[in-house]
């Protein structure tokens, strides 16, 4: 039985002034906070704004399948940012809830099951593999800005396998970045919106959104009329049907493929430039991937159990969704706490992940945690929720998976890396994006034989 409004127990936490005064480091570095306050009332706490709403934050793993997963249909994403996201990114499957979301989630899983994927690989291997060969050599570089051009290019080639002109991709690549950078600005800075009608920055972004839906329809209406064959996610998209037989509208379409496209670059992209940094500064753990990859080819780095390892590994330490948000629909009680419809359930997947109660040597990057001699085990690993968990787990998850041991299986065949000297620092946006990440490539020169 529920309580009535005066009976709710709360988690211990912030009071609303002390949430205010706190509020300018947590912009600054919310991690810090988030996990100082997890230290001081043991794995979840209550905060609140100067809104009556709370929030809870947990790191208990318990509390979170309770809400992602167990209880999953009291829940909904929060508006906090989907609202805001929505407005630059359209209505698609990340950003909606309820009825409509999950007819829409019906519709698109099954491009994304692992068969489908399966025919994808070309794609994705080919344009790795072109990508990379162009990567510079004998330098310090740039580990996020190589890899987010990486994974935005195999993405839209994996979304549409066609030749776009160099301008139509610079265009789209451009774009896209403006319109997640204003949104990550409009959810870290609010007060920003103050001085947008005065700058014009919110007129000038709803063009440039335009500009990019404009962009896909036209691609959408040249496939259309093609009479060719094509193996990609447009042609899964476009011949995806509803119960009644009739598939999306042109604008569901594109705010689908929007979506795709925000939810699958910026998480693929931090991950590797991640992986890239713990390969250059544990050595000896890339020598083991070079001899793991040295007996497969890249079609079989999916199914390699190190590679698997490493993957996973890195997503631990480092997940690039290091939190989510769900606000409760009807009050609702966990264990001893209870709490009121519209409450915010936030659940710190980073510290869940670095928790010392639940990982040995919590913050040693150690691959071996995730080998199994049956790999069926990786996918029930306990405490470890690097694509969310319940219905509304990733749905790109087995793509971001083969995607990531292609782009490692080429990286690792062709270069050495090493350390630099530069201490990389985390950068918790909407993903948990690295800022001054360099990395010392050398391109391996083939022995001549
Ligand atoms: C390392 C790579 C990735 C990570 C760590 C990741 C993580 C996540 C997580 C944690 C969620 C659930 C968020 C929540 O419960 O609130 C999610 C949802 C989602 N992801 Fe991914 N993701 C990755 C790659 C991708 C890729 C490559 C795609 C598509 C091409 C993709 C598409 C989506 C979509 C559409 C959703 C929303 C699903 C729904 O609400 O039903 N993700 N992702």
């Amino acid at each position: 039985m529920l309580k009535t409004s005066r009976t709710y127990h709360y988690p211990a936490g912030r009071n609303q002034w002390q949430t205010l005064l706190n509020s300018v480091s947590f912009l600054k570095n919310p991690i810090k906070v988030i996990s100082r306050n997890m230290k001081r009332f043991g794995g979840t706490y209550s905060a609140a704004l100067m809104s009556k709403r709370r929030f809870i934050l947990t790191e208990d793993p318990a509390f979170i399948e309770y809400v992602l997963r167990d209880n999953h249909s009291n829940y909904q994403k929060s508006e906090l940012s989907a609202k805001t996201a929505a407005r630059l990114f359209g209505n698609g499957l990340l950003f909606s809830n309820g009825e409509f979301w999950l007819k829409q989630r019906r519709l698109i899983q099954p491009a994304f099951h692992l068969q489908k994927i399966q025919g994808l690989q070309q794609i994705i291997a080919t344009t790795v593999q072109e990508v990379i060969a162009a990567f510079p050599s004998g330098e310090k570089v740039d580990a996020y800005a190589l890899m987010q051009k990486l994974s935005f290019t195999v993405l839209i080639q994996s979304l549409f396998d066609i030749d776009l002109s160099f301008e139509t991709a610079s265009e789209l690549s451009r774009g896209f970045t403006d319109l997640q950078d204003f949104l990550l600005k409009e959810i870290n800075q609010p007060y920003r919106k103050l001085f947008y009608k005065v700058n014009h920055a919110e007129r000038n972004i709803l063009r440039k959104a335009k500009k990019i839906k404009a962009i896909l329809k036209a691609i959408i209406n040249q496939r259309r009329s093609s009479t060719g064959t094509y193996h990609d996610l447009l042609d899964m998209i476009l011949h995806a049907t509803y119960e009644n037989g009739e598939g999306m509208d042109e604008e569901q379409i594109i705010d689908e493929i929007l979506v795709l496209l925000f939810a699958g670059h910026e998480t693929t992209a931090n991950t590797i430039s991640w992986l890239l940094y713990l390969l250059a500064t544990h050595p000896s753990d890339a020598m083991k991937l070079r001899a793991s990859i040295s007996k497969i080819s890249i079609f079989e780095s999916p199914k390699d159990n190190y590679i698997q390892a490493v993957v996973s590994e890195t997503m631990r330490l480092y997940p690039a969704a290091w939190m989510t948000d769900r606000v409760a629909v009807h009050d609702d009680c966990f264990g001893p706490f209870s709490y009121p419809k519209g409450t915010i359930i936030i659940p710190f997947i980073y510290g869940l992940h670095r928790n010392k109660i639940h990982w040995k040597d919590e913050g040693r990057f150690d691959p071996e945690r995730f080998m199994f001699s049956d790999p069926a085990q990786r996918k029930k690993v306990k405490n470890f929720f690097p694509f969310g968990a319940g219905p509304r787990m990733c749905i790109g998850n087995n793509f971001a998976m083969t995607e990531m041991a292609f782009i490692l299986y080429e990286l690792v065949k062709n270069f050495e890396f090493s350390p630099t000297g530069d201490i990389p620092v985390m950068w918790p946006l909407i993903t948990l994006r690295p800022k001054n990440l360099f990395v010392g490539l050398r391109r391996i020169t083939p022995a001549v034989s």
